[in-house]
């Protein structure tokens, strides 16, 4: 008889941690970036995030608007492609059950913020690409040109808000989901944060 696994795949802790962390580097790139000056002199080097750590040494000169903006559009595309491959392994290897300490509407309430962090994940990236998209600069993937701008101001303006607004859902939701990881490690004790790691 077959063995009901009790713990994640390797592939699905990998992805989940790199993602996660992946997830949170972004909302910080993304305020970081929405304080950058619109008018600054262009520059071929970059102090990245100003922290004194490395200097990104371009082949021509930009803003730091355009060097950070396109920056952001590029590994937001990279953290996109890794949530699709993420979401394509969840379908094709189901997670284990949930622990059996846990009360019924504890369960319903894990299964339904796991699969809402599903939707909003995807989401979010994808109202970045559609409001880059619609805007005048198109998305680069590391210079590498993916999709032309369309040059629609109101269609920009639209994702812009959606980027925004899906942000916070995710942020809200992010939020339940580590008070709710906090409660089970250090209130019930139960080992669930050990299901997610190689242990
Ligand atoms: C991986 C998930 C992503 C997260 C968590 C994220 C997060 C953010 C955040 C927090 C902001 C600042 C919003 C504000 O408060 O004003 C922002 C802005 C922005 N994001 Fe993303 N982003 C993601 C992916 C993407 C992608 C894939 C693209 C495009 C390919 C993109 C394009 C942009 C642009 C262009 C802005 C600046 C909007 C403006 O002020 O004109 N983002 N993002």
């Amino acid at each position: 008889m077959a063995t009901v696994s009790t713990k994640y795949t390797k592939t699905a802790v990998i992805l989940h941690w790199l993602i996660g962390f992946g997830i949170i580097f972004m909302f910080l790139f993304g305020w970081y970036m929405e304080d950058l000056p619109k008018e600054a002199p262009k520059v071929m080097s970059f102090d990245l995030f100003d922290l004194g750590i490395y200097t990104w040494q371009l082949s021509a000169e930009v803003s730091p608007r355009t060097f950070y903006f396109n920056l952001h559009k590029s590994l937001g595309i990279t953290i996109l492609g890794l949530i699709a491959f993420r979401v394509f392994w969840r379908l094709t290897h189901p997670a284990p059950a949930l622990i059996k300490t846990m009360k019924a509407w504890e369960k319903k309430l894990a299964n339904a913020t796991h699969h809402a962090l599903y939707l909003i994940m995807v989401l979010v990236p994808l109202s970045g690409a559609a409001m880059a998209l619609y805007s005048k600069y198109g998305i680069k993937w590391f210079g590498i040109p993916l999709a032309e701008g369309l040059g629609d101001d109101a269609m920009r303006d639209i994702f812009k808000n959606a980027h925004k607004i899906i942000g916070i859902i995710l942020l809200v939701l992010l939020g339940l989901h580590i008070l709710a990881v906090l409660k089970h490690t250090f209130v019930n004790k139960d080992g669930t944060l050990k299901r997610m790691t190689f242990k």
